[in-house]
């Protein structure tokens, strides 16, 4: 954890909002889905590794009253924190590692951009689906976005985990059913294309 953390505190720290390779002003793919599966305003919803994403934002201003962001950088949360101001006072802040949290309590709609696929031990994997598992509410949503099989293999200088429709599935159908994968090309600040694989899932059981 110490050095994955430093690494995240000092990209906070040392990058503007548009240096970042993940930057989106509007994060449509997610919003999508959040639409798609007509998550009621008073859903208890957190984003894992949520950085200083504009996620919250656009949740806030459709009236989601029940927030939580999770990032590994204390500094990227202050960094949201500063930019939406008062506004942060509604939401639930958590600094941890996602493979080591555990919540205190369920969720309804478990997003993730660009957090899972830094997982890349098999222990820290099976924690964090644990955990999911464990406080994702029966039938919550789980989004989750990672970079796909053609897409970079690293992001900010460590290496990440790619992921298939079909291995992203496979991984989480014990206790998960797919419901909807799509492709996406997210365009970077620097005008590169990184392949994503965002796919939404539906919790089913808990009870292996
Ligand atoms: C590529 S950025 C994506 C940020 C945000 N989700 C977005 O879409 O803009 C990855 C984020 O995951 C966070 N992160 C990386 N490893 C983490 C971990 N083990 N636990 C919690 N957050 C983590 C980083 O600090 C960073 O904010």
């Amino acid at each position: 954890m110490e050095n994955k953390k430093k690494h995240w505190e000092n990209i906070y720290q040392t990058k503007e909002l548009k240096d970042v390779s993940w930057y989106q002003a509007k994060p449509t793919t997610s919003l999508e889905f959040l639409e798609e599966f007509n998550v009621a305003k008073s859903a208890k919803i957190i984003d894992v590794g949520g950085g200083d994403s504009f996620f919250v934002d656009h949740l806030i201003e459709l009236g989601y009253s029940d927030i939580t962001v999770l990032d590994i950088s204390e500094t990227a949360l202050e960094r949201a924190k500063m930019r939406l101001g008062e506004k942060a006072s509604a939401v639930k802040w958590i600094v941890a590692d996602a493979a080591k949290f555990i919540p205190t309590e369920k969720y309804d709609f478990w997003h993730d951009r660009a957090a899972f696929h830094f997982l890349t031990e098999e222990t820290e994997i099976k924690n964090y689906i644990d955990t999911i598992k464990n406080y994702l509410n029966l039938n919550g949503v789980l989004v989750v976005g990672t970079f796909s099989e053609t897409g970079p293999t690293k992001c900010s200088g460590i290496e990440i985990k790619q992921y298939s429709e079909v291995s992203i599935s496979e991984r989480l159908s014990q206790f998960f059913k797919k419901i909807k994968c799509v492709t996406v090309d997210h365009q970077t600040p620097f005008n590169t294309i990184q392949n994503f694989i965002f796919c939404s899932f539906k919790k089913i059981s808990t009870s292996i």
